[in-house]
C-alpha cells in the first residue's frame, strides 16, 4: 500500500458573518468546510464530488495554502504544514500546485502564454535558471499538447480547452508532487471535457502525480479517480475506492446522487432505483444538528437529529471483507446497488468532430 502524501484531519474553514460598519460584530459563520478527514496516496487520484456550495473549492484552497484553515491539520509526507509561513511555506508550496476551474478568468489576458506558464519560476527562481526558462516553457506546452511556437500568443487567441491546457502547464511548471484540480473541466464544452480529463489522467501516470480531482459530476470523477470522497455541507460523508462508492454505496446521499446520474443503457435504466431528494441544501450558516443530511434524508430517524455520525466503517460491515466495508458517515448505513449494470454512465467520451478546435492546431480567434 502506498504512503499517504497528504493527510488531512479535522479540517475546518469558517468565514465570519459580521454586521455593522463601524462596530463590526460577528453574528455567525459560514461553515464552508466543517471537519474533513482525507488521505491522498502517493501517485493516486482522489476524486472529490458534491453539489455546488458544499465546500470543494474552499477545501482545495486550503490544500494548496491559498487559505488558512480555521482548525485542523494538513500533513505533507508526515510533516505538519498547516501553520507554515515564509520560506518554509514556499518550499512546500512548490510541491503542491493547483489548476483552477475557469480557464477564461484564471489566465491574465495581458500576459503571453510563455509568461503565464513561466510565472512560477519568478517565485521559485531555483526551479529553472533564467537562461533555461524559455526552453522549459516550450517543453511544458509540448507536454500538454500545445504547439511550443505559441509561447508569444495571448490567452484570447485560444479556445477554452486550450486555455485549460495552459493552466495545466503552469500547474506542472515546478514539477509538483501533488496537483489539485478544482473543477478543471466544468467551464468547458462537454465535447472537450474528455480531452482535458484524459490529458490529466495521462500526466498523472507519466509524472506519478498525486492528483486531487474535484467535480460536481459523478461520472467524470469516476473516469479518472481510484478513490472518491463524497462531500455534503462541508464534510466528507462517504469515502472509498471507485468500485466501493459507485457499486456499493452505503450513504443515502451518495445513493441519491448516483440515482440521478444518466445511464446510457436503457435496460439498466429501467431497473435502477430513482431516489428523489426532498428540500434544498441547508445554508452553511445553519447546519442541522446531528446528521447534517437529515433534513433531506428519507431514512432519517430520531437518532439522526441527536448524534453526529462519524466517517468510519459502519459496525455491521466491519467483520467482513465486502465492498461495503468502507467509511460512511451514517447511523443506518446500508449497501444499496443503485445502478444495476455497475457503471454509472460511461464517463466522458471524446467529443466528435471537435479535435480540430482542441488539438494543437491553429488557435481560435475568439
Ligand atoms: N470567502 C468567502 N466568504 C464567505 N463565504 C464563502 C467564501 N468562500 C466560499 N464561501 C461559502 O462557502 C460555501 C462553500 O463554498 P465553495 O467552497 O466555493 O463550494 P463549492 O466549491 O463546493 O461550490 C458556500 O456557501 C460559499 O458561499
Ligand atoms: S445518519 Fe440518519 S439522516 Fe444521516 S444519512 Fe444516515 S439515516 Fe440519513
Ligand atoms: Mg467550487
Amino acid at each position: 500500500m502506498a504512503e499517504p502524501i497528504l493527510t488531512v484531519r479535522g479540517l475546518v474553514k469558517h468565514y465570519p458573518l459580521t454586521r455593522g460598519i463601524v462596530f463590526r460584530k460577528q453574528i455567525g459563520a459560514v461553515k464552508a468546510v466543517d471537519g474533513v478527514d482525507l488521505d491522498l496516496f502517493a501517485a493516486g487520484t482522489l476524486g472529490i464530488v458534491g453539489e455546488s456550495g458544499c465546500g470543494k473549492s474552499t477545501l482545495a484552497r486550503m490544500l494548496v495554502h491559498l487559505e488558512r484553515p480555521t482548525a485542523g491539520t494538513i500533513h505533507y509526507r508526515g510533516e505538519d504544514i498547516t501553520g507554515l509561513s515564509g520560506r518554509a511555506l514556499t518550499r512546500v508550496r512548490r510541491n503542491i500546485q493547483m489548476v483552477f476551474q475557469d480557464p477564461y478568468t484564471s489566465l491574465n489576458p495581458r500576459m503571453t502564454v510563455g509568461d503565464i506558464v513561466g510565472e512560477p519560476f519568478e517565485i521559485h527562481p531555483d526551479a529553472a535558471p533564467r537562461g533555461d526558462r524559455r526552453r522549459k516553457v516550450r517543453e511544458l506546452l509540448d507536454v500538454v499538447g500545445l504547439d511550443p511556437d505559441y509561447v508569444n500568443r495571448y490567452p484570447h487567441q485560444f479556445s477554452g480547452g486550450q486555455r485549460q491546457r495552459i493552466g495545466i502547464a503552469r500547474g506542472l511548471a515546478l514539477n509538483p508532487e501533488v496537483l489539485v484540480a478544482d473543477e478543471p473541466v466544468s467551464a468547458l464544452d462537454v465535447s472537450v471535457q474528455a480531452q482535458v480529463v484524459n490529458l490529466l489522467a495521462a500526466l498523472q501516470r507519466e509524472f506519478s502525480l498525486s492528483l486531487v480531482f474535484i467535480s460536481h459530476d459523478l461520472s467524470i470523477v469516476r473516469h479518472i479517480s481510484d478513490r472518491v470522497g463524497v462531500m455534503y455541507l462541508g464534510r466528507v460523508v462517504e469515502l472509498g475506492s471507485d468500485a466501493e462508492i459507485y457499486d456499493h454505496p452505503t450513504h443515502p446521499y451518495t445513493q441519491a446522487l448516483l440515482s440521478a446520474v444518466p445511464v446510457p443503457d436503457p435496460g439498466a435504466r429501467e431497473h435502477r432505483e430513482r431516489i428523489l431528494l426532498g428540500g434544498d441544501v441547508p445554508s452553511p450558516t445553519r447546519i442541522p444538528s446531528g446528521c447534517r443530511f437529515r433534513t433531506r434524508c428519507w431514512k432519517a430517524r430520531e437518532r439522526c437529529a441527536l448524534e453526529v455520525p462519524l466517517l468510519e466503517v459502519p459496525a455491521e460491515y466491519r467483520i467482513w471483507e465486502g465492498a461495503a466495508r468502507h467509511p460512511s458517515a451514517c447511523h443506518f448505513a446500508e449497501e444499496l446497488q443503485v445502478v444495476p449494470s455497475g457503471r454509472p454512465g460511461e464517463g466522458p467520451r471524446e467529443g466528435g468532430g471537435s479535435e480540430g478546435a482542441e488539438g494543437p492546431g491553429e488557435p481560435g480567434t475568439g
